[in-house]
């Protein structure tokens, strides 16, 4: 965000990322060997900010992700996990940045995604749970690489993220009425961006950074046409 990529050890980070990189494509978060989705985005989303793709392998990388669709079109941790909206959002944005958005099922993906809004306007993660503002990028990203954000109706959806502003000060919390916090915040702002709301800087859909930031580094995350 502050164009100062030159301040950090870029072979260091390419080397940590690239060992962690597992025969089946998939990532360990550390030394510890979980695996998970949120891994592999993270992994690809450091490379590609560095333009060091090229260090892991792409293609197993991408084949392990997809091994995690499940069959309403969603995506989970690991292979058999229960779809959950924020590990759709780190699979969909893996697809993006490795351009293979070509190997989602756009509409059953979408659909289960636009689902996820509630009565209150705001968005839950998974059937049956409560709202919070997080999903709303979460979700929303998702369905903005997906090409398909106005399956969800925007105006309940701000309602619902400015009702979780706390009017003293000024951070977001998950629902109204909870004490905000910086996490909640963040999500918040880059929602309401999404949205179309001109008070905000447009966001990237896919890696959650100033689109300024992204024209500058040259990056072209795919985006379903
Ligand atoms: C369920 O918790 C939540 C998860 C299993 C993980 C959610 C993943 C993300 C939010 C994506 C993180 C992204 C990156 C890039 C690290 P819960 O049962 O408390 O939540 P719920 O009730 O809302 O489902
Ligand atoms: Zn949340």
């Amino acid at each position: 965000m502050y164009d100062r990529l030159d301040a950090i050890d870029v072979e260091g980070v390419v080397r940590f990322v690239a060992s962690m990189q597992q025969e089946d494509g998939s990532f360990f978060g550390d030394q510890w060997g979980e695996v998970d989705t949120r891994f592999t985005f993270c992994a690809v989303m450091t490379l590609s900010l560095l333009h060091r793709l090229e260090a892991i392998n792409v293609n197993k990388a991408v084949d392990f992700v997809l091994s995690c669709m499940n069959f309403d079109g969603g995506f989970g941790s690991k292979p058999g996990s229960e779809s959950h909206a924020g590990l759709i959002y780190c699979c969909v944005g893996t697809l993006s940045i490795c351009r293979r958005m070509d190997a989602l099922k756009g509409d059953e993906l979408a659909w289960w995604l636009c689902e996820r809004q509630l009565p209150s306007g705001g968005l839950n993660g998974r059937p049956e749970k409560l709202p919070d503002l997080c999903y709303s990028w979460w979700v929303m990203s998702s369905l903005t690489m997906l090409n398909r954000i106005h399956w969800v109706d925007k105006e309940t959806l701000e309602q619902f993220i400015l009702a979780c502003q706390d009017c003293e000060t000024g951070g977001f919390s998950d629902r109204p009425g909870d004490v905000s916090d910086p996490f909640h915040t963040l999500f918040g702002l880059a929602g309401l961006s999404l949205l179309g709301n001109t008070a905000i800087k447009r966001v990237n859909p896919t890696y959650c950074l100033p689109q300024e930031t992204i024209d500058r580094l040259k990056l072209e995350p795919q985006i379903l046409l």
